[in-house]
């Protein structure tokens, strides 16, 4: 079952400069960068009350972080739900002959997996099931 969306994932080219724009234009802190995506990503996640806005700036020119901007430019990348239980969500939306990307991963809020956007309207969805 999903529970909320627990945060935007939005690309950018440059981190600290996107990071600048959130604190002095917004009014929002980031958090220290840290890797992600094995290397692939630099991430700061930026907490709005409830929500999160994940900003994601690819490292080097290759990786699929990297392809996005290439391709798409800056912009929202994913929105990801919180789900109760990844595993059974991951089979029954198999069962609904949705494409799941992958097995779900640890990552930094617990195990994530992510939805093709071919089959979700052109949303690149990910949900993680976060840990207690
Ligand atoms: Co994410």
């Amino acid at each position: 079952m999903i529970k909320k969306i627990s945060h935007l994932g939005v690309a950018v080219r440059d981190l600290a400069e996107a990071r600048e724009f959130y604190r002095s234009i917004l009014g929002l802190e980031s958090s220290d960068p840290i890797l992600g995506g094995e290397g692939a990503i630099e991430v700061s996640m930026v907490q709005v009350g409830d929500a999160i806005v994940e900003l994601l700036q690819p490292i080097g020119n290759e990786g699929v972080m990297a392809k996005f901007l290439e391709k798409r430019g800056e912009g929202i990348h994913h929105i990801c739900y919180e789900v109760d239980d990844i595993n059974a969500e991951v089979t029954s939306l198999k069962a609904k002959g949705i494409e799941i990307i992958g097995e779900p991963k640890p990552g930094a809020e617990g195990m994530s997996v992510f939805l093709h956007p071919r089959g979700t309207h052109g949303v690149l969805v990910e949900l993680v099931e976060k840990e207690e």
